[in-house]
């Protein structure tokens, strides 16, 4: 058995970071994509991943995050951690909340009663929370040796905000939405869990449902879509959903998902068919396969503040896609011959999972097919030579699914097991598993009659 390597010294992870430093380097070279800095011209992004990319950029991770631990000490690095880590995500979402972003010029500077007046907010906040910004290389100043006076400019992160409003509704989404949730897990813990065997899979039995019980800040809500849906007033209504919708558009683009989507079926051979995209958000999959793919024609159903106003404002992006409001705890009124159920049943209890499949049941024809596209879980032992940060990917997602549903990544077997619980007259054909990117690909046909 491998054993990690627990006891190395400063100098042999200096060199590791040193050589994988340089591997990357040169990786970034061959396939001649531009190596990102610190400076506000950088680009945004490393802008190809082959997976010998990918896997580099994650040893390094590992190594300099291990590097950090020995250099610091133990001790100092949860000290380190404990003291800043709050601070650092409450600066973030000031600097997105308020978009300090675009409130300096991507190639200038900006003082701070500017960008004051931009933000509506007291200088005195400016002030402050860019001094701590600075420190995490969001913002620098202009005159480093008199940051008191100093115009501010922008840092390559802070410029690759300002650029992608994906990412910012990312930051909005990870952090903002969740995090309340998630720093009341020990007390919902105590509450649901102590003393018990098992977790609870009550979908009202949440970190997210303490959170959200009625206090004045973050209102009584069940469930995260519900605050999505419902949180603001007037025009605001709806603005955390809309922002959602932002950011499941950026995730299809760093996560190639439309790629995936677009070969999860030999969509042309398909003949004239029509296609539900069950919890589709704004359209973004439906609109990338109806361009793709002129034999389509597919309806996005999706709770109301992702669907586009009634007429729209502007018009739809294709005639062959259309929307229709539908929460899938009803029975599907459509008849199909595809249901594309992507990124859905994870953010489930099994017991949701389940009923939102069997939901479909009414509208099925035979030979009907669920396409579903989702995250997968851990598939039991893990390969020891699987960097840590990836692994770390998929256990932030986990527990953020525990925080807001009591839900869990579901292994292949566990995504099988909702198909199977929901009817025995679903029948899974083919399954494909990447365990680079953590998706799966699951066809499943209906033997009903
Ligand atoms: C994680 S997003 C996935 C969006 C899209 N399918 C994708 O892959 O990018 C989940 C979607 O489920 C929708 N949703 C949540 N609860 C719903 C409900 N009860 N009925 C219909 N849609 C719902 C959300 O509004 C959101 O658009």
């Amino acid at each position: 058995m491998a054993s990690a390597n627990l006891r190395p010294t400063l100098s042999e992870l200096g060199a590791r970071v040193k050589e994988l430093s340089e591997t990357l380097e040169r990786l970034l070279k061959e396939s001649e994509v531009e190596a990102p800095t610190l400076a506000a011209d950088s680009p945004v992004n490393i802008s190809k991943f082959t997976p010998e990319i990918f896997t580099t950029k994650q040893h390094l991770q590992d190594a300099m995050n291990d590097l950090s631990i020995i250099s610091q000490g133990p001790s100092e690095s949860v000290f380190n951690y404990a003291h800043n880590a709050v601070p650092d995500m409450a600066a973030l979402n000031i600097l997105n909340r308020f978009n300090f972003w675009e409130a300096v010029p991507l190639d200038g500077s900006a003082s701070i009663s500017s960008i004051a007046e931009k933000v509506n907010l007291p200088e005195e906040a400016v002030k402050r929370v860019i001094e701590h910004a600075t420190t995490l290389r969001y913002f620098t100043y202009a005159d480093p040796a008199h940051p008191s006076s100093s115009p501010i400019q922008h840092t390559s992160r802070s410029a690759a905000l300002s650029k992608t409003p994906g990412l910012r509704a990312l930051v909005s989404g990870c952090i903002e939405n969740v995090g309340p949730s998630m720093l009341v897990m020990p007390d919902a813990l105590e509450k649901f869990a102590l003393g018990k065997k098992e977790l609870p899979t009550n979908v009202h039995e949440t970190a997210f449902k303490l959170a959200h019980s009625g206090g004045q800040v973050f209102g009584d809500y069940n469930n995260s879509w519900e605050l999505l849906e419902n949180d603001g007033e007037g025009d605001k209504k709806g603005w955390r959903q809309r922002t959602f919708i932002t950011w499941m558009d950026y995730l299809k683009d760093i996560f190639g998902t439309v790629d995936l989507l677009l070969n999860a079926l030999d969509w042309s051979q398909q003949g004239e068919i029509t296609v539900v995209d069950i919890g589709g958000s704004a359209g973004h999959d439906a609109i990338a396969l109806a361009t793709a793919h002129p034999n389509l024609t597919l309806i996005v159903q999706d709770l109301h503040e992702c669907l586009p106003p009634s007429p729209p404002i502007s018009p739809l992006p294709l005639p062959r896609v259309s929307f229709l409001e539908h929460n899938f705890f009803t029975p599907q009124p459509l008849t199909a011959d595809i249901y594309l159920l992507k990124l859905i049943l994870h953010d489930w209890p099994d017991a949701e999972a389940v009923a939102i499949v069997r939901n479909l049941i009414p509208a099925l024809k035979p030979g009907a097919r669920i396409l579903f596209i989702d995250y997968m879980g851990k598939q039991g032992d893990i390969d020891p030579d699987m960097p840590r940060s990836i692994t770390q990917f998929g256990t932030s997602t986990d527990l953020r699914m525990m925080a807001l549903f009591n839900a869990r990544e579901r292994s292949l077997e566990a995504w099988r097991g909702v198909v199977e619980r929901a009817d025995a007259r679903f029948e899974v054909g083919r399954v494909e598993a990447n365990p680079l990117t953590y998706m799966v690909v699951m066809e499943v046909v209906w033997r009903g009659e």
